[in-house]
């Protein structure tokens, strides 16, 4: 049996290593109760931020390792599909900032590849703040060097949205039009340089049980054996984020909404919609409201599926896709993994992205979807 697994990974390793891709195993974690849903972001580049409470036991967040430097530092980050920018907290941040201080922190007296930049840079997510300056170094992951990437060392991270999360820092995966000014975010580097064979990454996540949470995000490629059947290929709908155009969502026989853009967002676990979409959601579900929460009964197994209309194929939500467990005192309630915002989009987060697998391919500007394959591996 392990000489077989062995024989299986070295296998992959060969193939993967003959075509240039490059595979981040990426491991999950409950996002710690009461905090705030974390990067449901300012896309629209308003000021305006969204807070959305949450408080669930099923709500995850998921990472991946990278290192920078030379000698390698190592840190665990979020891999972003919605935004594009890139940082670390920084070894020179005050004492006085906890979120700094309780995780790993980028020192590039200890590097030899590190180069200054000198900007200063503001990040605002939904949650709270990031501050600091840029720098420039070698950035591993996976066996692959990517030089020269421009990131950001974090001096302030809000104590609120960063002191108690398991993750480092970030990578945003998003395109150019989001990165700061003259820089290149991310993945136009790694495939600028050629690291990759292809401009394009997928991402596949585990979330239902009897699956152990985690995944994996594979650049340069996708793998077959993570999805059913064919890639369903859309276009995406504007050249400055991850996104796709949903034609119509209906639940049973209702429509809850229309025609509209959609981003998809690993750094968002719900599924946020505009407010009328919910409230119509609401209603054909029928929840009622209990400690502020909507719910529902978890054990009610006549729940309709939510079916998303997206380049003339439908992509169903199940209730066990749509719901989170939580416990309010002794009593187990679902709650919906939904919520609403002010927004003329939706933002597809992980709940949808751990039902269908996807790929973002800059290359010929498409996104590719097809059911995930669910297995405890
Ligand atoms: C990430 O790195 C940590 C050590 O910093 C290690 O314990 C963990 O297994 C790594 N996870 C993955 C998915 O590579
Ligand atoms: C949010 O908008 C502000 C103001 O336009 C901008 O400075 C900031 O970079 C944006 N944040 C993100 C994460 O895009
Ligand atoms: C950063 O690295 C330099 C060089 O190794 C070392 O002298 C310094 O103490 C480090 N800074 C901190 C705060 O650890
Ligand atoms: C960056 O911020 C620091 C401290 O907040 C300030 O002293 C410095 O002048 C700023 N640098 C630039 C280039 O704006």
């Amino acid at each position: 049996m392990l000489r077989i697994l062995f024989g299986l990974l070295a296998f992959s390793c060969l193939s993967f290593a003959n075509k240039k891709v490059l595979k981040v195993p990426l491991y999950a974690t409950e996002k710690v109760s009461g905090s705030d849903l974390f990067f449901a972001r300012n896309l629209t580049k308003g000021s305006e931020t969204l807070h959305l409470k949450l408080q669930t036991h099923t709500n995850l967040a998921y990472y991946g390792n990278i290192s920078m430097g030379t000698p390698k530092q190592h840190f665990s980050v979020i891999f972003d599909t919605g935004s594009s920018n890139t940082w670390l907290p920084s070894i020179n941040c005050p004492k006085s900032n906890l979120a700094c201080q309780n995780h790993r922190r980028y020192n590039s007296s200890r590097s030899s590849t590190y180069t200054p930049d000198g900007r200063n840079f503001t990040l605002r997510y939904g949650s709270g703040r990031v501050v600091g300056y840029l720098s420039k170094d070698t950035l591993h992951f996976s066996g692959a060097d990517l030089p020269d990437v421009i990131f950001g060392e974090s001096l302030f991270l809000q104590h609120f949205a960063f002191n108690t999360v398991r993750f480092d820092g970030l990578v945003g995966l998003g395109l150019g039009v989001l990165a700061w000014s003259n820089t290149t975010p991310f993945l136009e580097l790694l495939c600028a340089k050629k690291l990759i064979e292809k401009c394009l990454f997928s991402v596949y996540l585990r979330r239902h049980p009897p699956d152990i949470p985690g995944g994996e995000i594979l650049f340069g490629g996708f793998d077959k054996s993570k999805f059913e059947g064919k890639l369903h290929y859309v276009p995406i709908s504007l050249w400055n984020s991850w996104n796709l155009e949903i034609t119509k969502t209906t639940v049973g026989s209702k429509q809850i909404g229309g025609k509209i853009n959609a981003i998809l967002d690993t750094g968002t676990s719900l599924i946020l919609m505009p407010q009328e979409s919910y409230d119509n959601l609401l209603k054909v579900l029928s929840t009622r409201v209990e400690n502020g929460y909507n719910v529902l009964t978890c054990e009610d197994k006549t729940l309709p599926n939510v079916n998303i209309l997206i380049g003339g194929k439908v992509f169903p939500l199940t209730a066990n896709d749509y719901l989170m467990e939580l416990t309010l005192g002794r009593k187990k309630l679902c709650v919906l993994a939904v919520a609403p915002i002010n927004r003329g989009f939706w933002v597809l987060g992980d709940v949808f992205l751990g039902r269908y697998y996807t790929v973002y391919d800059a290359a010929a500007k498409r996104i590719g979807l097809a059911k995930a394959v669910r297995r405890g591996k």
